[in-house]
């Protein structure tokens, strides 16, 4: 059987959905982040099996079981439960994925804490996992294993099923092989990419930094070319390597987009915020976003650029997220404090710059909004992809938004086409970027936003899925277009 017929098993450590303890019983919300936004519709429209945590510490037997399975006959597809124990939770996934994995691979060295229980914690769960994708899993199915929570599983569930057929998918940036090399078990992580059929990064810099890594401290690796998709060769093994950037269901944003519910939520918002025009932020509470720089920006765009006082609001949406991990408390801090600040410094009768809401959004609201926003502004310091550049494409069906992009985001590569690609060191080049922006005229911000667009629709999550599965089976679909990396043009100076 064929990956693209078999039974898809998608092992992630998140669950879709996540359970809540309510005063009276259990309740269900979706998960937060992209991994689960992307994911969750191919599930749908696919069927299978999905493995992971339901979110919280939890215990077999009690009522929560119940509410859980009534979200499997809802949804199509069957949800298993993998559950973590307090310790569990704070070893695994605050500390070795969320202090560890996450800030290394965004390049962010300063922020990790190496503590070595961290390390034994996250074997221990990965293995877990691992007995898990076993029992549930059957011969023939396709087993896809999703980011740097579970690079180990593989190598657990060969020991049992040498046989499998597992992907892997990293949703998150690869890091570079000088920053890979901190970490004190780069060896071992390293090794356990090997034990998958197939890895998938986000970029061809993604997969490039992983090949360097391979070929730098795996000598008797062999490495083949094949264009798209690279074949790397180690003893028994032999694991192909590609960039699968992921999409977006698009057509389902596209509709959404011009929906009644939505056309009406968007007129109560621009009933709401007067003539201004809205720049809008919408980002889990995390340090590789940019939030600080974004702020930053944007005082600076008001202190530079006056004609954007009284007529800009910066709409930021800032998500709740791993509250458990000591560095994100401390950003949440430091962002309401600026944000204090921008609006003590230039606050006027009727006009308030920041406006700042710390929550998540019903996806309508988060729809009009997108449709009402002059200019979305994505400032991630390094960032896998960022769905919310491709949602604020897809969502503009009137084709008028402006994209300010980070260029250290994954989706840099695909909406070079069309966006202001911007620096989020630079806080005086953000901030000019947003005044372009608002200069732009409509013309040319209809041609950039449709150029973008049109990589949306065409490199959806559907693509993304088929792209996928054909390189599991050794092919690559004819309509491939292989993305061209950005790099920033640099102006020689003319005394060179
Ligand atoms: N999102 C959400 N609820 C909100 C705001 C955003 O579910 O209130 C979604 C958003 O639509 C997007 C995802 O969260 O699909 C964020 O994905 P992205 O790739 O931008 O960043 P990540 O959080 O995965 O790092
Ligand atoms: C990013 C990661 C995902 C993760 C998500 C939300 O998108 O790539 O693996 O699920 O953030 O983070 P959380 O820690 O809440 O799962």
């Amino acid at each position: 059987m064929s990956p693209l017929t078999q039974r898809l098993v998608v092992v992630s450590n998140r669950l879709p959905i996540v359970l809540e303890k309510k005063s009276h019983g259990w309740g269900l919300k979706p998960g937060a982040g992209g991994l689960v936004s992307a994911l969750a519709p191919v599930l749908s429209h696919r069927g299978g099996l999905w493995i992971g945590w339901p979110g919280l510490p939890l215990e077999r037997g009690g009522a929560w079981e119940g509410v859980l399975a009534e979200g499997y006959r809802e949804r199509g597809y069957e949800l298993v439960p993998v559950l973590l124990s307090e310790d569990e939770v704070k070893g695994f996934y605050e500390g070795f994925a969320n202090a560890i994995l996450w800030p290394l691979f965004h390049d962010l060295l300063g922020q990790c804490n190496f503590d070595p229980s961290f390390w034994y914690a996250y074997l221990k769960v990965n293995e877990k996992f691992a007995d898990c994708v076993i029992h549930h899993g059957r011969d023939e199915d396709f087993i896809w294993v999703q980011d740097y929570q579970l690079i180990h599983v593989a190598e657990y569930a060969r020991r049992q099923r040498e046989s499998a057929r597992i992907g892997f998918f990293l949703h998150i940036p690869f890091p570079p092989l000088d920053i890979l090399l901190k970490l004190p078990w780069r060896g071992q992580i390293l090794q356990a990419f090997l034990a998958y059929d197939l890895l998938g990064f986000q970029t061809p810099r993604d997969t490039r930094n992983f090949l360097t890594c391979i070929a730098s401290l795996l000598p008797e690796a062999e490495i083949h070319d094949g264009g798209a998709i690279t074949e790397v060769r180690l003893g028994s093994r032999s694991v192909r390597v590609g960039a699968f950037p992921i999409g977006i269901d698009f057509q389902s944003y596209e509709d959404a987009a011009r929906s009644e519910d939505v056309t009406r939520r968007r007129v109560e918002l621009r009933e709401r915020m007067g003539p201004r025009q809205l720049i809008v932020g919408v980002d889990r509470l995390d340090y590789t976003k940019g939030l600080v720089e974004r702020l930053k920006a944007f005082r600076n765009a008001l202190q530079r650029h006056k004609e954007l006082r009284e007529q800009a609001i910066l709409f930021q949406v800032v998500v709740p997220s791993r509250e458990g991990v000591p560095e994100y408390q401390s950003l949440k801090a430091d962002i309401e404090r600026l944000v204090g600040e921008i609006n003590g410094e230039f606050s006027t009768a009727g006009w308030v710059p920041v406006h700042y809401h710390y929550k998540s959004l019903a996806r309508r609201d988060l729809l009009a909004l997108y449709r009402l926003a002059r200019v979305c502004f994505v400032t991630s310091i390094k960032d896998g992809m960022n769905l919310v550049a491709k949602e604020f494409c897809a969502v503009q069906v009137d084709g008028c938004g402006v994209l300010v992009l980070s260029e250290f985001a994954g989706a840099a590569a695909q909406l070079q086409v069309g966006a202001l690609l911007v620096n989020p060191h630079d806080i005086e080049g953000m901030a000019d970027a947003l005044k372009a922006a608002f200069d732009m005229d409509e013309d040319e911000r209809r041609a950039r936003m449709e150029r973008m667009r049109e990589v949306v629709r065409e490199q959806d999550i559907f693509w993304w899925v088929d792209y996928y599965l054909q390189a599991a089976l050794g092919t690559v679909p004819d309509d491939f277009r292989a993305m061209k990396e950005y790099l920033p043009p640099i102006m020689i100076e003319e005394y060179l």
